[in-house]
């Protein structure tokens, strides 16, 4: 048997790190489902401690997720370590994450400690933790820059005091994969007590090497590599989990480990994770970016019709993003639809969720004459995002506009006090439909950014628009799916001022 490497998916705590990014409890709870459907080891649900929305989302995941370990992140503060105990009480496996930094940098002008006072902090609470989990991991914070000699007396000493397993941060994505294979190997060799131990590394990506220093770790020893889908996550990201998880599968004859990952869910997640940070893939990104299995020229486009392996090492089907042979059209049911959702590889994904993308694949099949995958895979990631309790919903819009007047909206929407309508002029279309919700809501928000895309080609083609408002000082993002790219475009604005609203945020 092949020794297995396994995938700690950070994504819903250093990937919401990420700046302008913040993803209430519901969504995180479905991307969890997602990432616990592909089958990742961990799956680190947050920082309870750093807020009340936080410990909530850790709470619901570790109580929702069974055969899958939840793990929660703490500072070596007592209090840090409690908070992270408690929100993980509903967890079959839970796992305490205790981090405290070790460079001579972080210790000398953050911690103001001494190597001695670090040590004794990371044991004390190494031990407090494992009080309350079986399962305690220990970070040692910038390590790539630490001093190599004191990072093996500091986990030989964590280990003794109960830690299962020992992470490698490259913090700050510094070190190269030469010196991470060494840092690897001389841990794995010099501590002494570490085969009751798991090595993982963290890599962040700010030189581009996080997923090269992950496999370089990997092949020198590592039995875990923590990132996050997509790549998200402070500065540059992390480690991008579908790069590394894709390059040991398609390199088991070099790497030769097993991987328990299913790649095939890889697809969806990417797609979902991007929605509801509103974090675009770049087009070019490894596994998951758009033109990651197109062929321009024409030399290769040749050679992949006579056989797909002359210019593809993968194939999309193996992550979920082929094209499916089932049909959908306006007279599939709700069999065809699940099973359709089924093979674009969007698993277990809630009773309420695949009604909703059903529901509106029903609309949908109505007003076009052929639903593509690309339409069923935007259907579905709108009723994923979909489910923010709704103060305001849309009852009904008109709009006029041309290239001979101003542009005039009219919009009635039923809020809390009832139903209001509300009209207003605007510099074009859809700044005369915001304006007139501002004045339906009572509230003016600001518009930080708007996006409208084509999800299809074709002139029937479903237009997806994504907003991101400001209010309360705090982002919120919002996203609208329709063949009309207005009620596109309203559905997204609505949804960001209902987000606002569930969140306790008004406008000004
Ligand atoms: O990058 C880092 O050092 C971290 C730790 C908390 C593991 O995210
Ligand atoms: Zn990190």
């Amino acid at each position: 048997m092949r020794p297995k490497v396994m995938f700690f998916d950070t994504t819903l705590r250093d990937g919401e790190q990420s700046p302008g990014v913040s993803l209430n409890p519901r969504e995180k709870l479905e991307i969890a489902r997602q990432l616990a459907a592909m089958k990742v080891d961990v799956i680190e649900a947050g920082f309870p401690v750093a807020s009340a929305g936080d410990f909530e989302a850790v709470s619901v995941i570790a109580r929702e997720l069974k055969g899958i370990t939840v793990c929660a992140l703490a500072r070596t503060d007592r209090d840090d370590i409690e908070t992270a105990a408690q929100a993980l009480a509903g967890a079959e496996n839970p796992r305490i994450h205790v981090f405290i930094s070790t460079s001579p940098i972080h210790m000398k002008h953050m911690l103001r400690m001494t190597e001695e006072e670090v040590l004794e902090l990371a044991v004390r609470s190494v031990r407090q933790a494992r009080n309350h989990s079986a399962d305690v991991e220990f970070s040692a914070q910038d390590a790539t820059r630490s001093d190599p000699d004191f990072l093996v007396r500091l986990f030989t000493a964590v280990i003794e005091a109960g830690a299962t397993v020992v992470n490698i941060p490259d913090t700050v994505g510094y070190t190269t994969p030469e010196e991470m294979a060494a840092l690897v190997r001389k841990v794995r060799l010099e501590t002494p007590g570490i085969d009751k131990a798991v090595i993982s590394v963290h890599c962040h990506d700010d030189l581009g090497m996080a997923v090269a220093n992950s496999l370089a770790a990997v092949a020198a020893g590592a039995r875990q590599v923590e990132g996050t889908i997509n790549g998200i996550g402070e500065r540059a990201g992390n480690a991008a989990l579908e790069e590394v998880v894709m390059a040991l599968l398609t390199r088991r004859d070099h790497y030769g480990l097993d991987v328990t990952v299913q790649p095939r869910a890889i697809g969806g997640l990417s797609r979902i994770v991007s929605r509801l940070t509103g974090m675009p893939v770049q087009p070019n990104k490894a596994i998951v970016g758009r033109n990651a299995f197109s062929h321009e020229s024409g030399i290769h486009q040749d050679g992949v019709l006579k056989e797909r392996q002359t210019y593809e090492i993968m194939s999309p089907t193996d992550i979920g993003l082929g094209e499916s042979t089932l049909v959908l059209g306006k007279h599939s049911g709700r069999h065809a639809f699940r099973q359709k959702v089924a093979e674009l590889g969007y698993a277990e994904l809630p009773e309420e969720v695949l009604a909703r993308a059903f529901r509106a694949f029903k609309d949908l099949a109505d007003r076009k004459r052929e639903v593509s995958d690309d339409d069923v895979r935007a259907l579905v990631e709108d009723a994923v995002y979909d489910g923010v309790p709704e103060a305001y919903s849309l009852k009904s819009f008109h709009v006029s506009a041309g290239n001979d007047g101003q542009p005039v909206a009219t919009i009635t929407l039923s809020g809390p006090e009832g139903e209001v309508t509300e009209a207003a002029c605007g510099d074009g279309p859809i700044d005369a439909v915001y304006r007139a919700i501002d004045r339906a809501t009572g509230h003016g928000y600001t518009l930080l950014e708007f996006s409208l895309n084509a999800v299809t080609s074709g002139k029937d083609a479903l237009g997806e628009a994504s907003v991101r408002i400001s209010a309360g000082d705090r982002p919120f993002l919002g996203r609208g799916v329709s063949v009309d790219i207005i009620e596109a475009s309203v559905k997204a604005y609505l949804n960001a001022i209902n987000k606002a609203a569930s969140a306790g945020e008004g406008g000004t």
